[in-house]
């Protein structure tokens, strides 16, 4: 079962909502260590234009690690928490439904199969974006979760500058559209979404 809904989200199937949502256990990430965080630096920068390509599960799951994995065998993570707090949400969507990130067992737990990605399209180059970030926490404590966020995010794009993907953080969103798929819990709220694809050079 969980094969077919990887298989799914990699190809694109439909996916209907009758169908109960499932877990996807991602392959461990793998980190290309020929780059240099000189190389990453200079690369990074927003990108508006991309290939109509689908991310596989490694890709994603390298993707997800770094925005905010567990680098540690104390189950820290790749960016700094105030407090370790850990209390940032990080979700991926792609026209297939929304799925929540649970970095301690690797593993995507899907919220919702409904296709929110017009919620992200108000920009022309989002029609070929395959998939959306989305960072959600909570706006208590000195707004510690938007910084997360702000951490998290730049990891990926330092991520995307280093590979073949492209990314472009993104606050032009439908706020209330994302948020209602996410069935956010009372005193969290959506941050700020990152779409991710591989950029198209041509
Ligand atoms: C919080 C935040 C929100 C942003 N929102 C958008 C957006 O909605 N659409 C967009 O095309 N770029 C957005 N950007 C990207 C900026 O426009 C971009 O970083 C800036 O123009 C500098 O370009 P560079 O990232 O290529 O250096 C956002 C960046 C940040 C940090």
């Amino acid at each position: 079962m969980k094969k077919l809904f990887v298989l799914s989200l990699l190809s694109g199937l439909f996916v209907s909502n009758a169908q109960a949502l499932e877990v996807i256990d991602l392959p461990e990430p793998q980190i290309d260590k020929s780059f240099t965080l000189y190389d990453a630096l200079k690369n990074r920068k927003s990108v508006r234009s991309y290939e109509q390509k689908t991310l596989d599960a490694q890709t994603l799951s390298n993707i997800l690690w770094v925005a905010y994995g567990v680098n540690r065998d104390d189950g820290r993570r790749t960016i700094p928490t105030a407090r370790n707090a850990k209390d940032l949400s990080v979700y991926i969507a792609d026209k297939n439904g929304v799925w929540l990130y649970d970095a301690d067992k690797n593993e995507l737990k899907q919220i919702t199969a409904e296709n929110i990605m017009y919620a992200f399209g108000s920009q022309s180059f989002m029609k070929d974006v395959p998939a959306v970030l989305i960072y959600a926490g909570s706006d208590k404590e000195h707004n510690f979760s938007v910084m997360h966020a702000g951490s998290a995010y730049q990891n990926v794009e330092l991520y995307a500058a280093a590979t073949d993907l492209g990314c472009v953080v993104r606050a032009m969103f439908d706020k209330a559209a994302v948020a209602k798929a996410l069935q956010l819990p009372t005193g969290q709220h959506v941050i700020v979404t990152q779409a991710i694809g591989y950029e198209r050079k041509d």
